[in-house]
C-alpha cells in the first residue's frame, strides 16, 4: 500500500570546527581553486576529539522535535542512517535513544551510505503503513572525517561531518512525501568502499598500524559518470509514476556531495527548478530545508 507521509519537523546539526580549503592546502597538495571549481565546496565541518556521530544525531533530533512542537517522549521509532556509527554495536540509534532520555522504542540503524536518509524515509513510510499512529524520528548522521585519509587528496577535500533529522508522521501539518524511489547497482559497489571493520577484513589487516582499508576509498570519476546516468533515470521514473513533469518542480535537493551529478538533469529541463541545493554532507538531506 502506498501512503503519503508528513515531515512534521526538520533539524540539522554540524560540529563547530570548520576546515577550509586553505587549511587543506597546508595538509595535501591541492588548491582552493581546484576544489571550488570541481565541487563548489569552500569549507566543511569536522568533529573534535570526543564528539561522535550520536552527538550530531541528537543535536539534529532536538531541533527537529522543537520544530515539530513535540517532546522526545512522543517518539515511537528511531531510525538512524549512517555508515560511521559510534561503534559496530550498539547501534547509533540505541545511543541516540539513551541521549534523548527515552526507552522502549523500536530503534535501529540503516547502512545505505550516501543514500541512507532516503532509505530512512522509505522505512518510515513502511512503519507508518503498518502503524498509522507512529511518530518516527529519521536521522542521517555522519562523521566521515573519522574515516577520511588526510594523506589522500582525492577524498579528503570532499567529506565532512553533520546530521539532519525529520519527525515523520502519517497526519499533521508539514511538507508531505508523496513517493520515494530507491535503486541500486551492486555491480558498482567497489567504486566507494570503507572495508575496515567489516567481516572481509581481519584485525591483522585493519589493526595497528591502521591501513588503507580503514579509510574511505573512492573512484571519483567513475562514480560521477554513473551518478549522472542513474540520477537522470530515477528522476524521470518518479515523475512518470506520479504523472508529473519537471516544470512542476520547485526545488531539487540532490544528496550527492558536489551536486554536479544532478546538474545535467536539472539543466535539461525547459523550466528549471526554482531552487537547487547541492549537498556537502551526503546523508543529511534535510540540512538545507532546516536552514534558518
Ligand atoms: C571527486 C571529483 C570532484 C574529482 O574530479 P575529477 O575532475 O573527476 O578529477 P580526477 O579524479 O579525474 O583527477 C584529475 C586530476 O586532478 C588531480 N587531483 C585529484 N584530487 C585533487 C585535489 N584535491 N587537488 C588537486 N588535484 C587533484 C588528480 O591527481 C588528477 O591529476 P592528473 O590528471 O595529473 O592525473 C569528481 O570525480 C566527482 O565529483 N566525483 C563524484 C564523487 C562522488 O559522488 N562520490 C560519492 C561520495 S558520497
Amino acid at each position: 500500500m502506498s501512503i503519503e507521509i508528513v515531515l512534521r519537523g526538520l533539524g540539522r546539526h554540524v560540529p563547530e570546527k570548520v576546515l577550509s580549503n586553505s587549511d587543506l592546502e597546508t595538509i595535501v597538495e591541492t588548491s582552493d581553486e581546484w576544489i571550488t571549481t570541481r565541487t563548489g565546496i569552500k569549507t566543511r565541518h569536522v568533529v573534535s576529539e570526543g564528539e561522535y556521530t550520536s552527538d550530531l544525531a541528537v543535536g539534529a533530533a532536538e531541533m527537529a522535535l522543537k520544530n515539530a512542537g513535540m517532546d522526545a517522549e512522543e517518539l515511537t521509532h528511531i531510525v538512524v542512517a549512517t555508515f560511521t556509527p559510534d561503534a559496530m554495536v550498539p547501534s547509533c540509534a540505541c545511543i541516540v535513544e539513551e541521549k534523548l532520555g527515552i526507552k522502549g522504542r523500536a530503534v535501529y540503524d540503516i547502512a545505505a551510505a550516501c543514500s541512507g536518509f532516503l532509505y530512512g524515509l522509505e522505512n518510515a513510510r513502511a512503519i507508518l503503513a503498518l502503524h498509522p499512529e507512529a511518530r518516527v524520528l529519521v536521522i542521517g548522521a555522519e562523521t566521515c572525517t573519522r574515516r577520511t585519509n588526510f594523506d589522500d587528496r582525492t577524498t579528503c577535500v570532499l567529506f565532512g561531518d553533520g546530521a539532519g533529522a525529520a519527525i515523520v508522521t502519517r497526519d499533521g501539518d508539514g511538507p508531505k512525501i508523496r513517493d520515494v524511489k530507491l535503486s541500486s547497482d551492486g555491480s558498482l559497489s567497489k567504486l566507494l568502499t570503507v572495508k575496515g571493520g567489516g567481516s572481509s577484513s581481519s584485525y591483522e589487516k585493519v589493526g595497528d598500524p591502521i591501513r588503507e582499508d580503514y579509510f574511505i576509498q573512492m573512484e571519483g570519476r567513475e562514480i560521477f559518470k554513473h551518478a549522472v546516468r542513474s540520477m537522470t533515470t530515477v528522476c524521470n521514473q518518479i515523475l512518470a509514476d506520479n504523472d508529473m513533469t519537471r516544470d512542476q518542480l520547485n526545488v531539487l535537493i540532490p544528496h550527492q556531495p558536489t551536486g554536479a551529478s544532478s546538474t545535467p538533469w536539472a539543466a535539461s529541463s525547459t523550466c528549471r527548478p526554482k531552487r537547487y541545493f547541492p549537498m556537502s554532507s551526503a546523508t543529511a538531506t534535510p540540512l538545507p530545508q532546516a536552514s534558518p
